[in-house]
C-alpha cells in the first residue's frame, strides 16, 4: 500500500479528486496518510477532517524563521513514513533538504502544459490570464516530479483542454481542473502505486 502525504493551501477539489478516485476504485493501492496545509484557513483541511483523515496546518506565521518552519515542516513529515508526498495547490516553497531526503517521491500538479506558463510568478489564476493574454488555443495541466527548480522537474502526465471564445481566467480555471486536473493527478498516484510511471 502506497503511504501517500497531500499537501494543500486552498479549496482542495484536487485532494477530492484523489479521495473520490480511492473510493471508487481508480486509485487502487495508496492511502492517504495525512494531508498537511500552510493555511489555516484551507478548506481541504476540512473535506480530510470530514473523512477521519489526519489534518496538520503548519503556518510559516508561527515560527520564528523560514529555517525553523522548514525544518518543522520536514519533522512533521517524517512522522507518517510516507512513499509519496503529492502537492496539490500547495503555495509554499519545498525546503531543499526534503527534495533531497523525498528525491523523485514529491509531485505536484500545475494547472498549464508546462513548459508553457510555468515557473516563478505562474501560480492560480495568474497562469490562466498568462495563457488567454497569449491567446493560446489549447491549454492543460502537468502532473511532475518534485525538483530543486520551480515546475521544472520531469513530467509524468499532461492533458489538453480547449480555450474558448469568451473564456475568463475563472472560466479557464474552472474547466482545467474538471477536465484535467482532476483526472491526471488521480491517473498519477495510481500509477506509481502500481509501478506504472515510466
Ligand atoms: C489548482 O488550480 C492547481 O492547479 C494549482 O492550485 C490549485 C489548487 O486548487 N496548483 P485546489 O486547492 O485543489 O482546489
Amino acid at each position: 500500500m502506497l503511504r501517500v502525504g497531500v499537501m494543500v493551501s486552498g479549496g482542495g477539489t484536487n485532494l477530492q479528486a484523489i479521495l473520490d478516485a480511492i473510493d471508487s476504485g481508480a486509485i487502487r493501492g495508496a492511502s492517504i496518510e495525512a494531508v498537511i496545509s500552510n493555511n489555516p484557513g484551507a478548506y481541504a483541511l476540512e473535506r480530510a477532517k470530514s473523512r477521519g483523515i489526519e489534518a496538520v496546518c503548519l503556518s510559516p506565521k508561527s515560527f520564528e524563521s523560514r529555517e525553523q518552519f522548514n525544518e518543522a515542516l520536514l519533522a512533521k513529515t517524517d512522522e507518517y513514513n510516507l512513499d509519496l508526498i503529492v502537492l496539490a495547490g500547495f503555495l509554499v516553497t519545498i525546503p531543499e533538504a526534503m527534495i533531497q531526503k523525498y528525491r523523485n517521491r514529491i509531485i505536484n500538479i500545475h494547472p498549464s502544459l508546462i513548459p508553457s506558463f510555468c515557473g516563478v510568478g505562474y501560480y492560480g489564476l495568474k497562469v490562466h490570464e498568462a495563457a488567454l493574454k497569449r491567446g493560446v488555443k489549447l491549454t492543460g495541466a502537468t502532473v511532475h516530479y518534485v525538483d530543486e527548480g520551480v515546475d521544472s522537474g520531469p513530467i509524468i502526465l499532461q492533458k489538453a483542454v480547449e480555450v474558448l471564445p469568451g473564456d475568463t481566467p475563472e472560466i479557464l480555471q474552472r474547466r482545467v481542473m474538471e477536465e484535467a486536473e482532476w483526472k491526471i493527478l488521480p491517473e498519477a498516484i495510481d500509477m506509481i502505486a502500481n509501478g506504472r510511471t515510466v
